[in-house]
């Protein structure tokens, strides 16, 4: 069988030892520092109704128009593999009345999306973030950023930048949408093709525009938010100044476009100057969402954990730091030392250390040799002999000294 059929689909990734104990350490971080914040965790399925996401990311977006995993059930039923956390989180606070109005809930979840793998960018990938809903309040925005910055410093990531910016409220749509389609208007031949048909289904998007023309044409024309009401302008100097108030700098970038259409006032971003072409890190904002009748308000972020695992190697935090090390060996010399070393291997462990052994009699050095690169602080040797005199063998591979002992005086060694 070539070795390709070993391999998990195009962008996707197993996670294994020794990353994985990078991946446990940014989880365990993340789940501590939530409950200082009041969050509960919530854990939604995969599979969502295709509706769920086309009515709250929108249904011009690329994440719903090009790179859903979107099909049909065995009855029919359009259902879609998540591409991220928001949409599905406020389908199920939606479900929960009052209390899902006022709630905080986060989520450690893979999300899926089909996009053109490159580095940085899966098909299946890991979010860690939160949601937290109420009513639109600034002060309630700039934790949320705070909170983020928090978790950041938890996992030992410095180097990161944020961008911030606001799509405004609902009712400054239009006045955006025409002041923006407007000034594009002189220079709509030299637009890109997909900018030509944006322009006229969610002009925002070419503000976002990768293409090198379409970038120097927005550059000339008036920002977004230049066309928005005073409100939602004091809205976000609002949350800038509370972010100052609590030290966290963050750059004003007018020209930050979040690709999902449920954000109204803060939108953010988080980059990281160790990641290539896609530098984000994290990504955040408030937004209203609306499945039933009622819309739900609520602000949150999620942060890419590949791209926090690359960075973080990039600031030279590695898995190995965080492996599990130490622990006893058991080396057993002749199949009744086996026998017994099982017993004591169960009360090693019961006692909550860690503890290994070959389950068959090989060799005194086979045996050493395992237990040196398994990284064991203490290796104990018994053979028939000890086995009969209750005594065993102690050494300590630091060191590299060894006595023999009673084995009934271990647990006192041990202590
Ligand atoms: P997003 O910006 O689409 O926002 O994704 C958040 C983060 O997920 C990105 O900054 C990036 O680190 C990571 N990410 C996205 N796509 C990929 C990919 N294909 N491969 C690897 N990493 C990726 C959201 O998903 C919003 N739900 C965030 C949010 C929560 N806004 C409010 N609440």
């Amino acid at each position: 069988m070539a070795s390709g059929e070993f391999q998990p689909l195009q962008g996707m990734s197993d996670i294994y030892a020794p990353e994985i104990y990078l991946w446990r350490m940014i989880e365990a971080r993340a789940r501590d520092l939530f409950a200082r914040y009041g969050y509960e965790e919530l854990r939604t399925p995969s599979l969502e109704k295709l509706s769920v996401f086309k009515r709250s990311i929108g249904d011009t977006t690329d994440v719903v128009q090009k790179e859903m995993y979107a099909f049909e059930d065995r009855g029919g039923r359009e259902i879609a593999l998540r591409p991220e956390g928001t949409a599905g989180t406020i389908r199920h606070l939606a479900g929960r009345g009052a209390e899902g109005l006022n709630a905080r809930v986060f989520y450690i979840a893979p999300m899926f999306r089909c996009e053109r793998p490159q580095a940085g960018r899966k098909r299946q990938f890991h979010q860690v973030g939160v949601e937290d809903t109420g009513e639109p309040n600034p002060l309630a925005d700039a934790e949320c950023i705070a909170l983020q910055q928090h978790l950041l410093e938890e996992w030992g990531l410095t180097g990161s930048n944020i961008q911030i910016s606001t799509r405004g409220m609902p009712s400054d749509r239009q006045a955006v949408a025409d002041g923006l389609r407007n000034a594009l208007q002189p220079y709509l031949g030299e637009l890109c093709d997909d900018c030509q048909r944006r322009i006229n289904e969610n002009v925002l998007r070419v503000i976002d525009c990768k293409n090198e023309m379409c970038q120097k044409i927005v550059d000339r024309i008036p920002s977004a938010v230049d066309f928005m009401s005073d409100e939602s302008r004091q809205y976000l100097e609002t949350v800038i100044q509370s972010l100052e108030n609590m030290g966290i700098k963050a750059d004003v970038n007018p020209k930050l476009v979040r690709g999902l259409d449920y954000y109204v006032h803060t939108v953010w971003e988080i980059t990281h100057d160790a990641l290539g072409a896609q530098n984000a890190i994290a990504g955040g904002g408030r937004y209203e969402i609306a499945l039933g009748k009622k819309a739900i308000p609520g602000v949150g972020f999620a942060m890419g954990m590949e791209r926090v695992i690359t960075s973080l190697e990039a600031c030279g935090i590695t898995a190995g730091q965080f492996a599990p090390k130490g622990g006893i060996w058991l080396v057993s010399l002749g199949e009744e030392a086996v026998a017994e070393n099982m017993k004591l291997a169960r009360e090693l462990r019961g006692k909550g250390i860690r503890c290994s052994m070959e389950l068959e009699a090989k060799s005194m050095k086979a045996q050493m040799r395992k237990a040196d690169s398994a990284g064991a602080e203490k290796v104990i040797i018994r053979g028939e002999d000890e086995i009969e005199k209750q005594t065993l063998t102690i050494k300590d591979m630091g060191q590299g000294t060894q006595e023999e002992i009673q084995l009934s005086n271990l647990w006192k060694i041990l202590d």
